[in-house]
């Protein structure tokens, strides 16, 4: 089982806060960041990336998942994530959307580990059993 004791949590939340800088969001001016961490203990960032065509905008959540897997790994530990208006600190926590939520469950156990933060000082954590319940998986396609 997967324990947050054995994660660096304030470290992870400062390379979301970091990558979050990155974000391009002149349409929602909603900027996020994510900082993913693979079981051998790499990370990956991301930020939110939109577009004119709104539909065509990426998550900082999948911005990072995608970053991840195109480099070989498939296996992750945790994910922290950080938004809020672009130039202002977050004000509140900012939970994954359900097609990154969907995006974890391709890739991740039951007891993958999401944070929330506010700041390196202030987060959340949940297990993605706790956040998508009876998700559905590749398991389920013959
Ligand atoms: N956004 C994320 O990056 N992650 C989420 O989980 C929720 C939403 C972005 C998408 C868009 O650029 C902006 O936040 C407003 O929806």
């Amino acid at each position: 089982m997967e324990n947050i004791k054995d994660i660096d949590a304030a470290a992870l939340v400062q390379e979301a806060l970091d990558a979050r800088n990155n974000a391009y969001v002149p349409y929602s001016h909603y900027a996020v960041g994510a900082a993913l961490l693979t079981e051998d203990g790499e990370i990956f960032s991301g930020c939110n990336i939109e577009n004119a065509s709104y539909g065509a905008t990426n998550c900082a959540e999948r911005t990072a998942f995608f970053r991840a897997v195109s480099q070989g790994k498939r296996k992750f530990r945790a994910i922290a994530i950080a938004g809020g208006m672009e130039g202002e600190k977050p004000v509140e926590y900012a939970y994954p959307c359900g097609i990154c939520r969907q995006v974890m469950r391709e890739f991740c156990k039951d007891d993958f580990i999401i944070i929330v933060a506010k700041s390196a000082e202030d987060f959340q954590e949940y297990r993605l059993e706790e956040i998508l319940p009876f998700g559905f998986g590749g398991e389920s396609i013959r």
